[in-house]
C-alpha cells in the first residue's frame, strides 16, 4: 500500500492531504500531504491523523507535522515517514501547549460567542513578552527582524477575507502614523497579476490558519523575485507549524488560541495587535516614531483588554437592536478612515453568518451611488468615533436620515449623535486612541452579526458554503 500511494502521488496535480486504508489491512494507515495541512497525533498504542492540531487535542498533545511531499505509514505501534524521494526520514515530535479546554464550548452556545468573549485574554496573550511598560520589543518579530526592518522602504500586505481587512486597517496606520508607504492586496488578485515589485519591500502575509491557498501561492510568487530585488517576507499567523509560518523569512505568532468558528473574530483582533507592534517596530527603526509616541501607543495596548471587556458589556443593547435586521434583506455599513475597513469587516461578518446582503462604503462615497438605495428597508450601520472626521460623518448621517433610512450608530460617549432623534445609538466606548479604536468598535459589530444570526436561526459556527481554512483555490 505504501508503494502504491508513493506511485500514485507522482501523477497528482495540485494540493492534497490523504489518509488511505486497505480493506485487507485495516490496521495500517498511509498518510500523504502536499500543499494541504496534515498532522499526525502521536498516542500510546494508537496514532491519529487530522488536518489540524485542535481536532486531536482531546486525544493527544504530541504531534508530527509532515513536510511537503512526505508520506507516512502508521500502525498502532509505529510511525514511519518517507520524504518526497522515498527516503526514510525522522520528523520531530512537537508538544502542543494548547489545552483541550481551548476547543471546548464551555458555557457558550456557539464557538463564535466563546471566541468573541475570549478577546481580552487573546490580546493579553498576544502582547505577553512582546512589550514593556512603554516599549515594543522589535525582537518579537524574530532575530532577523531588526536587520530586515532597517533595509525595507515600504510594506506590501497580502491576505484573504478577514485577514485582508486587518491589512487595510494597517495601511492607514503605516502611512498616517509613521510615514511608511503601504499597499494591501487580496492574495487571489496578487497571485495572478504582474505586480511591479519595488526594491526593499517587506511583504507581509496575514493569515489565521497559515494554510490559505491563495495567500500561500502569493508568498511563493514573491519568493521567486527574491534574487532580483531586496525583498523580505513576514507572516503574521495564528498557527505555529503552518505552511506560511514555515515559509516566510520571519514570523509573528498571534496567540489567539484555536479559532473554531468559521467567522473570524479573535484572530482578527490579535492580527491588529500584531500589526500595531509592527507599526511601532518599523517606526522606531525608520526614526519616524518618537519615544513619546511609542509610549502612548503601548499604553493604549495595555488598556486594550479592558476596553474590549467594556465593549462586551453592551451585548444586551446590541441584542435588542439586532431585531431591526431580522426581516431585512440588505444592510449598509459606513465608516471613515480606519473605520472604513472596520465597516467592511462588519459587513462581511453579517453576510457570513446571517446571510443578509451587506455592503460597506466609505461614508463620504454615499452620494456617489448608495444613497439611491436608502429607504426604510435598508438599515444603515455607522461607526462614529470621536475623531477629526466626526463632523463630516454626522452630515453623511443626516443625508441618510433625510431619506428615511434606519440608522444604527456605534459612537463614542462624547460623539453626541445620541441627541439626534430617529437614530438608534449605542454609546459604545470612550477614550480610545487611533490604534485601539478600530479594534474596540469591531467587537460591537461582531456582537451585532452574532445576534442577528441567532434571530435568523442560521448555523453560526458553520455557515453554509463556507470553510474555516480555504486550502484549495
Ligand atoms: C476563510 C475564513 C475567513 C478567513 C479567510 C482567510 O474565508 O472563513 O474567516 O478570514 O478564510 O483565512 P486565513 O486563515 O488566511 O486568515
Amino acid at each position: 500500500m505504501l508503494q502504491a500511494v508513493q506511485q500514485a502521488v507522482l501523477s497528482f496535480d495540485g494540493a492534497y492531504a490523504l489518509g488511505v486504508v486497505a480493506v485487507d489491512d485495516p490496521d495500517t494507515l498511509i498518510a500523504a500531504r502536499k500543499g494541504s495541512p496534515l498532522v499526525i497525533g502521536v498516542g500510546i498504542g494508537e496514532h491519529f491523523i487530522a488536518s489540524d492540531v485542535s481536532a486531536l487535542l482531546p486525544v493527544t498533545q504530541n504531534f508530527i507535522f509532515l513536510e511537503e511531499g512526505d508520506i507516512a505509514k502508521l500502525s498502532r505501534a509505529s510511525i514511519e515517514i518517507y520524504d518526497r524521494n522515498g527516503h526514510r526520514v525522522e520528523r520531530e515530535v512537537k508538544v502542543s501547549n494548547l489545552s483541550v479546554t481551548a476547543v471546548e464550548l464551555g458555557e457558550h452556545r456557539h464557538y463564535m460567542h466563546k471566541e468573541i468573549f475570549e478577546q481580552p485574554q487573546a490580546v493579553m496573550d498576544t502582547l505577553d513578552g512582546r512589550i514593556s511598560q512603554d516599549k515594543v520589543f522589535v525582537s518579537s518579530f524574530g532575530p532577523l527582524a531588526q536587520q530586515i526592518f532597517d533595509e525595507i522602504e515600504q510594506v506590501h500586505i497580502i491576505a484573504c477575507g478577514t485577514s485582508y481587512h486587518a491589512g487595510l486597517v494597517a495601511k492607514y496606520w503605516m502611512e498616517d502614523i509613521i510615514d511608511l508607504p503601504c499597499q494591501v492586496e487580496a492574495a487571489s488578485e496578487f497571485r495572478y497579476r504582474n505586480p511591479v515589485i519595488q526594491n526593499n519591500t517587506l511583504f507581509v502575509t496575514i493569515s489565521q490558519s497559515g494554510e490559505t491557498a491563495d495567500t500561500l501561492a502569493a508568498l511563493h510568487k514573491i519568493k521567486l523575485q527574491r534574487e532580483k530585488k531586496n525583498i523580505s517576507t513576514l507572516t503574521i499567523c495564528n498557527v505555529a507549524e503552518s505552511s506560511l509560518t514555515r515559509e516566510a523569512d520571519i514570523s509573528y505568532l498571534t496567540h489567539a488560541g484555536p479559532e473554531v468558528g468559521v467567522a473570524s473574530t479573535k484572530a482578527f483582533t490579535t492580527q491588529l495587535v500584531a500589526l500595531a507592534l509592527l507599526l511601532v517596530s518599523l517606526g522606531k527603526t525608520k526614526g519616524t516614531l518618537t519615544v513619546e509616541r511609542e509610549a502612548l501607543i503601548v499604553s493604549g495596548l495595555h488598556k486594550l483588554p479592558s476596553l474590549i471587556a467594556n465593549a462586551l458589556t453592551h451585548e444586551d443593547e446590541i441584542e435588542a437592536i439586532a431585531q431591526l435586521f431580522a426581516d431585512k434583506q440588505h444592510a449598509l455599513f459606513l465608516g471613515r478612515g480606519t473605520m472604513y475597513p472596520i465597516a467592511m469587516e462588519g459587513a462581511l461578518k453579517l453576510k457570513e453568518i446571517s446571510y443578509i446582503h451587506a455592503e460597506a462604503y466609505p461614508a463620504g462615497e454615499l452620494k456617489h451611488g448608495p444613497l439611491a438605495l436608502i429607504d426604510e428597508t435598508m438599515p444603515v450601520v455607522a461607526i462614529a468615533p470621536l475623531d477629526d472626521l466626526l463632523e463630516k460623518l454626522k452630515s453623511n448621517l443626516q443625508e441618510v436620515k433625510a431619506r428615511g433610512g434606519q440608522m444604527v450608530v456605534f459612537e463614542d460617549e462624547q460623539s453626541d449623535i445620541s441627541s439626534e432623534r430617529g437614530f438608534r445609538v449605542i454609546k459604545a466606548t470612550t477614550n480610545v486612541g487611533r490604534i485601539t479604536a478600530p479594534i474596540t468598535y469591531n467587537i460591537l459589530l461582531q456582537l451585532l452579526s452574532y445576534h442577528v444570526a441567532l434571530i435568523k436561526g442560521t448555523d453560526v459556527d458553520q455557515p453554509r458554503n463556507l470553510a474555516k481554512s480555504v486550502t484549495v483555490e
